[in-house]
């Protein structure tokens, strides 16, 4: 059901600590915590002698100790000391995850550790780089993770659930470009000669006409980067005022989500007020999205299996995306038939 080959945030870097935190993704339960050196370890969360979660129990230096009966575990997974007798069996392991720390987000590998590919975590520079100012939110939506994706990569939602801050006609008047590059998908919308949404009109201190532009790029299948930004008419993009939205999406179960997401600017990078200002408005709009989400998720559970989406020419991306996650999926199925 989930596509494990493949990076997933799991935490932000400030989550984690030297107090262990729990966290489930794919159904996978993990336990994070630091070392003494500050390097992330992340381990399957259930201790293999009577299946506690280890999360209920402390970090004693490098280590992680099980809070039922003391068995310890090294940051391989390997059980290293039973206090109640000196053998310990070769079964006494837990997983150990890849992890990779970046820019502020810790990402874990969920496949087979042999296949972990740092390489192949997503540029998000733009959260650490000094010449750009960074949003954050975290949230927890009730939905599976399939309704985030599809809601990034057709964004006419919000021109109507989003009014207030970033939505208007301007979106669903305009059409999209869509590539796919391996399991990179592209969605680009241009909106020539068009005002600023609310929210960035606002922030970004400016009015008349401007090129409008966004292109959601979906890393599947756990990673969305949006390009977006308003430039003057006919101008090359580079030169505008420009955001990167970056939004990791991670499967917790069949029918929840964590949403991590960074807003970085390229404006007004020293503007408090602005930075405070697209703080509410951008929680006002991951608000709408985890409401409008829910309710989807709840009318879906309810579908017929013999009924399907009806997608129009604005659900292109949709489309696209839908079968690079089909072929990822069955590529893994048929290594583990092998
Ligand atoms: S369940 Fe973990 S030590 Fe017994
Ligand atoms: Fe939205």
């Amino acid at each position: 059901m989930f596509v494990l080959d493949a990076w997933y945030v799991a935490a932000w870097s400030t989550e984690v600590s030297r107090e262990p935190v729990r966290r489930v993704i794919c159904e996978l339960p993990m336990v994070l915590y630091r070392r003494t050196d500050g390097t992330a370890v992340a381990l399957t969360d259930r201790c293999p002698h009577r299946g506690s979660p280890l999360s209920a129990g402390r970090v004693v230096g490098d280590l992680i100790e099980c809070g039922y009966h003391g068995f310890q575990f090294d940051c391989s997974g390997a059980c290293v000391r039973i206090p109640a007798q000196e053998i310990i069996p070769r079964r006494a392991r837990v997983h150990a995850y890849p992890v990779v720390e970046q820019d502020g987000w810790i990402w874990v590998w969920t496949g087979a550790a042999e296949r972990a590919d740092e390489s192949k975590v997503p540029d998000t520079h733009w959260m650490s780089d000094p010449g750009w100012a960074t949003v954050t939110h975290s949230y927890h939506f009730a939905c599976r993770a399939e309704l985030i994706h599809d809601n990034l990569l057709d964004l006419t939602h919000e021109s109507f659930i989003h009014l207030s801050t970033v939505g208007d006609d301007y979106i669903y008047e305009h059409g999209v470009e869509v590539q796919v590059d391996g399991d990179i998908v592209s969605v680009d919308r241009l909106m020539p000669g068009v005002e600023a949404p609310p929210l960035y009109a606002r922030t970004m201190q400016t009015q008349g006409l401007y090129d409008r532009f966004h292109c959601t790029e979906f890393h599947a299948p756990s990673f969305h980067a949006l390009h977006s930004g308003i430039t003057g008419q006919g101008r090359p993009r580079e030169e505008g005022f420009l955001i990167k939205v970056m939004n990791a999406i991670t499967p917790i179960d069949a029918h929840s989500a964590w949403y991590f997401y960074a807003f970085s600017r390229n404006f007004g990078v020293d503007q408090d007020w602005a930075t405070q200002e697209l703080v509410s408005g951008l929680a006002t709009v991951l608000d709408e999205d985890k409401a409008a989400l829910e309710w989807q998720e709840i009318g879906l559970q309810s579908r017929p299996s013999h009924e399907s989406d009806v997608l129009i020419a604005q659900d292109a991306g949709i489309a696209k995306a839908r079968k690079v996650m089909a072929r990822l999926l069955a590529a893994e199925r048929a290594v583990a038939a092998t």
